[in-house]
């Protein structure tokens, strides 16, 4: 199968990008054909300076890589290396209903808090298609928050297909229950724009007195609690074994605990968990032209198969 998913640069990862998106595709890599980029054109409908969109996706090589991603098995690239999927972008908005992109919600919840929405946000979802249909991709792992972004390419491409012949794939969104809405610190949706985000590297004390402060109810110790319910068993069961999430599971059943202590259980599961990717991340950051060269030969492989792909559908709406 073709898997191809993409993470925007707008900030550092963190645990809801991982466990929701960027661990399927390292799962995904060894049995399946992966092609996985860095969203910089996405970025720019929020980052405005230069040098900071640079230096985020420069982690964004980096976080990939140290977290396992494997160019020797996946290819990863940067969105805009590749120009024919800017130009795929075009053939699929001449025909993209407005109605379509109204509906969608980074565009409306933005537009109904009255902010300034520009031209960018409001097509989003169409480069996001775009970048899809551009790599004849199968499968698309993502968080449940982009299954939307993925219908609305699955739309485009039916209409597309239906008008002009056969020329895109359909694409599925592939998501992992239990992962695809990684609450935050608050209980929500983790979300850089939520402020609620718990990062996959950075100062191990500051995430530690991150979770420290993780919300939590105020029911009495004493009561017996469904784990199912709470959010900081959530984030606890991605990072601990089988055996540890029978035995803390019990523990919220019986009830007379602290939630102090499952905290601290879950700082310690994190550390242990990302201590080998942080081992990485250094000896990564002190070759950079390694990881120039990864992302150079990814976009040559990209750009290749979104050639390809680019030239049928031209050829298919009377361009060739
Ligand atoms: P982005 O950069 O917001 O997020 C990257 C990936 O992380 C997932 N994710 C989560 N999953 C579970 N729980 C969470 N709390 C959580 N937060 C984020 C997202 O679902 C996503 O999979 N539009 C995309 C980038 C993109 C793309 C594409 C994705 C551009 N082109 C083509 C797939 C295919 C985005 O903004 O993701």
């Amino acid at each position: 199968m073709r898997v191809l998913s993409g993470i925007q640069p707008t900030g550092r990862f963190h645990w809801g990008n991982y466990f929701g998106a960027i661990k399927q595709y390292i799962d995904l890599q060894d049995a399946h054909d992966g092609y996985y980029f860095i969203a910089d054109l996405h970025a720019l409908t929020t980052i405005r300076e230069p040098d900071v969109l640079r230096g985020y996706v420069r982690d964004a090589a980096l976080d990939l890589l140290a977290l396992g991603l494997n160019p020797e098995r996946a290819t990863l690239f940067v969105q805009s290396d590749i120009p024919e999927v800017s130009q795929l972008c075009w053939l699929l908005m001449t025909g993209a209903p407005l109605g379509l992109l109204e509906r969608c919600h980074a565009y409306k919840d933005k537009a109904s808090k009255g902010l300034r929405a520009d031209v960018g946000l409001f097509t989003y979802p169409i480069l996001m298609a775009a970048d899809i249909l551009a790599y004849d991709s199968n499968w698309v792992p993502v968080g449940e928050d982009q299954v939307q972004h993925i219908e609305v390419c699955r739309d485009l491409a039916r209409s597309f297909n239906a008008h002009f012949g056969e020329v895109f794939i359909m694409p599925e969104a592939k998501i992992v229950p239990g992962a695809a809405k990684v609450p935050g610190t608050d209980g929500e949706k983790m979300s850089k724009s939520y402020d609620n985000t718990l990062a996959l590297f950075g100062d191990p004390k500051e995430l530690r007195k991150k979770i420290m402060r993780i919300s939590t109810d105020s029911r009495p110790m004493e009561d017996a609690k469904d784990p199912e319910t709470d959010h900081l068993f959530q984030l606890y069961r991605l990072f601990a074994s089988e055996e540890r999430i029978g035995e803390v599971s019990a523990i919220y059943w019986k009830g007379g605990f602290g939630y102090g202590d499952i905290k601290k259980r879950l700082a310690d599961a994190a550390e242990i968990y990302l201590e080998p990717a942080r081992k990485r991340r250094l000896d990564l950051e002190n070759d950079p032209a390694r990881v120039q060269e990864i992302l150079s030969q990814g976009a040559a492989k990209a750009r290749e198969a979104a050639s390809n792909v680019l030239q049928r559908a031209q050829k298919a709406c009377g361009l060739k």
